[in-house]
């Protein structure tokens, strides 16, 4: 997957790039586009291993981004600014990710005698999966797996191309090129195979909770063989704050992540019923792959995603799917200078690092 993914394709099919993408020896970088802020990953092949070279992340205004759908465009492409200049980011070219309603992920089972048909044959399958347009989508797909009776495994990729481009735009505008579209799940997966060396027997699941979703990915022999995105998150949290304690968004904001302060015993009672509400989000999703999959049973769940942090999720999720869970960490298998980066800093921003990490290390692959 991580060699001849499917966003690279995507990414050809928009840009008409070459498909042998050379970083040469640069950095490689990660940059996620998240609705509630934008997140960077600069990485560089140290030896064998990738070592961290930078780490960034910018606030965004509470609805700079709706429904996974850029809505103030400036904001974007003056937050990528910001990052760039704080962190003197020298490499232009940069992966970046989709996720939303806007994209489709299908798994799909097409059978054609001859190779070359299976372009046009997989397209036309996919036609029945997707509830737009189809001169308003981009496609592309990636082969799993074939056998001898000519059956294809293919997972199928779709995105509203007035998605795409608006993201690549203001990427472009910012100074930076998307030399990569990939996707939310994808970067997910990357980033727990290179972090948690796995039996390929095993199914994992990988649970991004950002600001508004939650983004399951299960990993079962290399392939995320699953995937399910829910649209509740941390923004939810943050409006019941709003609501009960009567404060603005960046006020309600503030007080939910602590920022030193001392959070009070209200909003830990909201953030308690959020977390058993997240807890029951994984386990519909846990169950939803039981019901569907004929793969193996999930064996642990791994958490990643600024909402993983509320505290307690980790057991609530225990408690509620039966299943080890944890909160994952990126760097795992990531080197770094400790002097320039404390090991309580990359605690503090691991959950938030996943995907751009998924992102670097995908612009990495060769
Ligand atoms: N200490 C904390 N306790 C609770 N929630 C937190 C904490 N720190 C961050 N969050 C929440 O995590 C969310 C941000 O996480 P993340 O950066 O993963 O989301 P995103 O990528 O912007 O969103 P998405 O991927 O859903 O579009 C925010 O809702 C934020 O309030
Ligand atoms: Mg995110």
């Amino acid at each position: 997957m991580a060699k001849n993914g499917i966003g690279q394709s995507i990414s050809n099919f928009i840009s008409g790039l070459s498909s042998a993408l050379s970083f040469g020896g640069e950095s490689v970088v990660g940059l996620s586009i998240g609705s509630s802020s934008i997140k960077l990953v600069e990485l560089k092949k140290s030896g064998k291993a990738w070592k961290l070279l930078h780490f960034g992340m910018v606030q965004l205004p509470e609805d700079a981004i709706i429904n996974r759908e850029i809505v103030n465009q400036i904001a974007i492409i003056e937050s990528i600014k910001t990052l760039v200049n704080q962190l003197k980011l020298k490499t232009k070219n940069v992966c970046i990710s989709l996720s939303g309603t806007s994209l489709i992920i299908k798994r799909m089972v097409v059978e054609v005698k001859n190779v070359r048909e299976l372009q046009d044959s997989v397209f036309w399958e996919a036609e029945q999966y997707i509830p737009f347009d189809i001169s308003e989508v981009v496609m592309d797909y990636q082969v799993l797996s074939r056998s001898k009776d000519y059956k294809t495994d293919v997972l199928l990729v779709a995105v509203k191309r007035s998605v795409l481009e608006s993201y690549m735009n203001c990427v472009q505008e910012a100074g930076l090129k998307a030399k990569i579209v990939d996707i939310d799940f994808f970067a997910l997966q990357n980033c727990f195979e290179a972090n948690y060396p796995t039996s390929s027997a095993e199914a994992v699941a990988v649970v991004d909770i950002g600001a508004s979703a939650v983004k399951t990915a299960v990993c079962y022999a290399g392939i995320p063989v699953f995937t399910k995105d829910s649209a509740v998150g941390g923004k939810n949290l943050t409006s019941e704050i709003q609501r009960n304690l009567n404060l603005s968004y960046v006020d309600a904001e503030s007080l939910k992540v602590g920022g030193g302060q001392a959070i009070p015993q209200e909003v830990s009672d909201l953030m308690h019923i959020m977390g058993e509400n997240l807890a029951t989000e994984v386990k519909r999703s846990i169950d939803f792959y039981n019901a569907s999959s004929t793969g193996a049973p999930v064996s642990y769940i791994l958490l990643t995603g600024g909402s993983s942090k509320i505290p307690g999720l980790s057991k609530l999720v225990e408690d509620a799917t039966g299943l080890p869970t944890q909160i994952a960490n990126p760097f795992n298998s990531i080197s770094y200078d400790p002097a320039v980066f404390t090991q309580d800093y990359l605690s503090a921003v691991a959950p938030i690092a996943a995907v751009p990490l998924g992102l670097a290390l995908r612009a990495g692959a060769k």
